[in-house]
């Protein structure tokens, strides 16, 4: 299985992004890449996500770094895999899914939320987690008290996280990095306004 560790070390921040149309993931993708993300986690929860990932890849430069979310089976990854996503991620892990990521060696962001989770995972041969939802699962403290007892894991939290909250998650020796949906947040009227996106990605670049 290829490290998803090396792509987490790459941003202090993996926007966890949900689009529409191609133009709008390419539009907000550049604007993000531009603002110093360059790790970006396109949600598989739109129909046209996989063509997003497409999209995204090919006007961005070839260090931006693009993976799918929402990985929640086998065929979504081989699907993912095929758009060309880098890596990927998922909210949960089942032995189905763990078994076909190791087979693709593709590298894998398994979500956990317990410590049974997140001991299972790791005898699967995963190192790095996502732990979602962070907020609700013992946020900061339970990354803490893992860290005791499985000191070889590394996290990436998820779920619930704000520019404010990031930087606690960031000053803990198992987190590799934070990953959140609050830089490309939607209008009343559903769009996204890319001067706010601009801005909080930059506030997120110096914050977190
Ligand atoms: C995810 O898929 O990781 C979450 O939806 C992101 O969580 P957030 O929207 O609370 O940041």
């Amino acid at each position: 299985m290829s490290d998803v560790v090396d792509v987490l070390k790459k941003s202090p921040v993996i926007p966890v992004l949900a689009f529409k149309s191609e133009q709008e993931a390419v539009e907000v993708c550049r604007v993000l890449f531009d603002e110093g993300l360059s790790v970006l986690e396109i949600t598989l929860r739109h129909d046209s996500a996989l063509s997003a990932i497409n999209a995204v890849k090919a006007d961005l430069p070839a260090d931006a770094c693009v993976g799918a979310g929402t990985v929640i089976t086998a065929d979504l990854a081989e699907a993912a895999i095929e758009a060309g996503a880098e890596f990927g991620v998922s909210p949960g892990l089942t032995p189905a899914l763990a078994d076909a990521v190791k087979k693709l060696n593709w590298p894998f962001l398994p979500g956990v939320a317990s410590l049974s989770e997140a001991m299972q995972a790791r005898e699967w041969g995963f190192r790095a987690l996502k732990f979602f939802p962070a907020n609700i699962s013992g946020g900061t403290g339970f990354l803490k008290a893992v860290g005791s007892v499985l000191p070889d894991l590394m996290f990436c939290p998820t779920g619930g996280i704000t520019v404010d909250t990031a930087p606690d998650y960031r000053a803990l020796p198992n987190v590799a990095t934070v990953g959140g949906s609050w830089i490309t947040p939607r209008g009343k009227d559903g769009t996204i306004d890319l001067g706010l996106v601009r801005e909080l990605a930059r506030t997120a670049v110096e914050t977190v």
